[in-house]
């Protein structure tokens, strides 16, 4: 560990004795009765049975059976082909994978092209705001979800997190893409791998020691009431900050933005029955779900450490230093959870942004309404996305691939 990261969990450690959270056990264990009303899903009842207790039972038997029997290199050499949409499930993989697979890339009955058309095109005009919230906003929130903290910090991913960073960015860049859903996009694909790779993870990470005594008792993670706090951290809490912002949005825009994660939800293995069917209903499911579970956890701080100094590292071309870059992430979640990710304060940029930041949103809103803006945005943000994936990967590019063990300390 550096010196950096010693001197965060040594903070870590102080926001946990003031949550009176020491002994590995974090907040993440005092979740509210399950009270959400099914009727308010994409299914319109279900069985009432708390996600909490529920995981994706079919793969994560398949995965399981997968990686006992040695066979994840050959799953990943021929996954690593498979990359868009309308790309037939590779035949050189074991038949029950490909069978399970044929299954899974399914879009459902209740998928609307028209409002992914519909999202696509927001997700052009408003790119870098949905980037900002998606990336280093739902970075910064995802370290204060302990569960998934120490989920990824005991994970394979978590020894790299240059190349983890990377993988997750090909799925929330695939979802923005104006081609998500389409026969030439690659959402469905990304999707699909990340399910299977969530199914190994629920196998190997009871196997970790580390994990196992940070887990606050839960015996397999990812649990789907997990899936859909992390879910809530990208397209819920994005949606708050547009509002708060007062991005003016169109309700076919809105209505667009939120089917499009809908439908990722569902390749993701959320049953319908948990799938907030209106904003409303993902409202009322955040409250419930996503706001009492986080808090700090020297895991979270370290990777918020790791995350920040890499982003600064980036962006140093641009002349953006780490404390700008601190501020911002601040600015992003708000100083409860910065505080909680053990981000430092910089009240000369934190101010600065707070000023500039109104007039950054009107240029923004106003400058969208001209000709060719929109796609002229869209170019710049797929640059800066090009640029982030050839800096995290080294020139080298990367896959979502399937972990075949738990991190080595
Ligand atoms: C892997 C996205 C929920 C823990 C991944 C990957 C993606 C992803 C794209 C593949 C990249 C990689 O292998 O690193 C998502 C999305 C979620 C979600 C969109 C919800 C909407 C969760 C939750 C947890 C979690 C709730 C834990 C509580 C992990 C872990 C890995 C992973 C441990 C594997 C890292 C490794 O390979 O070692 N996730 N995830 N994820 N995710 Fe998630």
């Amino acid at each position: 560990m550096n010196e950096v990261s010693r001197r965060k969990v040594l903070i870590a450690g102080g926001a946990l004795g003031a949550a009176g959270a020491l002994g590995g056990m974090a907040p993440a264990a005092a979740r509210p009765a399950w009270t959400w009303a099914a009727t308010s899903s994409l299914a319109g009842s279900g069985r009432g049975i708390d996600p909490q207790w529920v995981w994706d039972e079919e793969v994560d038997a398949l995965m399981a059976a997968v990686i006992d029997r040695g066979d994840v290199p050959l799953v990943n050499q021929h996954l690593a082909g498979w990359s868009r949409n309308d790309q037939p499930v590779p035949s050189g993989l074991p038949a029950d994978v490909r069978a399970w697979m044929e299954r899974a890339r399914q879009l459902p009955d209740w998928a609307d092209h028209g409002k992914l058309r519909a999202a696509a095109r927001f997700n052009e005009s408003r790119g870098i705001l949905l980037n900002l919230c998606n990336g280093p906003g739902g970075g910064m929130l995802s370290t204060a979800i302990p569960r998934e903290a120490r989920a990824v910090y005991y994970s394979k991913g978590g020894a790299d997190m240059e190349d983890r960073v990377a993988k997750t960015s090909i799925l929330g860049f695939s979802v923005g893409d104006l081609n998500a859903y389409e026969p030439d996009g690659d959402c469905i694909v990304q999707a699909v791998k990340t399910r299977m790779v969530h199914a190994s993870v629920r196998h190997l990470l009871p196997q970790s020691p580390h994990w196992e005594g940070t887990s606050g008792g839960q015996k397999i993670p990812i649990s789907i009431a997990d899936v859909l706090v992390t879910w809530h951290s990208l397209p819920t809490w994005t949606m708050k900050k547009l509002r708060e912002w007062r991005v003016r949005l169109t309700t076919e825009e809105s209505e667009g933005y939120l089917h499009s994660w809908q439908v990722t939800a569902h390749l993701l293995g959320v049953p319908d029955e948990y799938i907030p069917s209106s904003w409303d209903a993902a409202n009322t499911q955040y409250t419930q779900l996503f706001e009492p579970v986080l808090g700090p956890t020297p895991e979270g701080v370290i990777l918020t450490d790791i995350l920040l100094g890499q982003l600064a590292e980036q962006t140093s071309p641009f002349s953006v230093s780490r404390p700008l870059v601190d501020a911002l992430a601040r600015f992003l979640v708000g100083d409860r959870i910065a505080d909680w990710d053990g981000i430092d304060r910089e009240p000369l940029w934190e101010g600065a942004i707070r000023a500039a930041w109104p007039a950054f949103i009107a240029l923004r809103e106003g400058a969208i309404k001209l000709p060719l803006v929109p796609r002229l945005a869209w170019t710049i943000d797929e640059i800066a996305r090009a640029y982030l994936m050839f800096y995290l990967t080294k020139g080298k590019g990367t896959v979502i691939s399937i972990p075949d063990r738990n991190r080595t300390f």
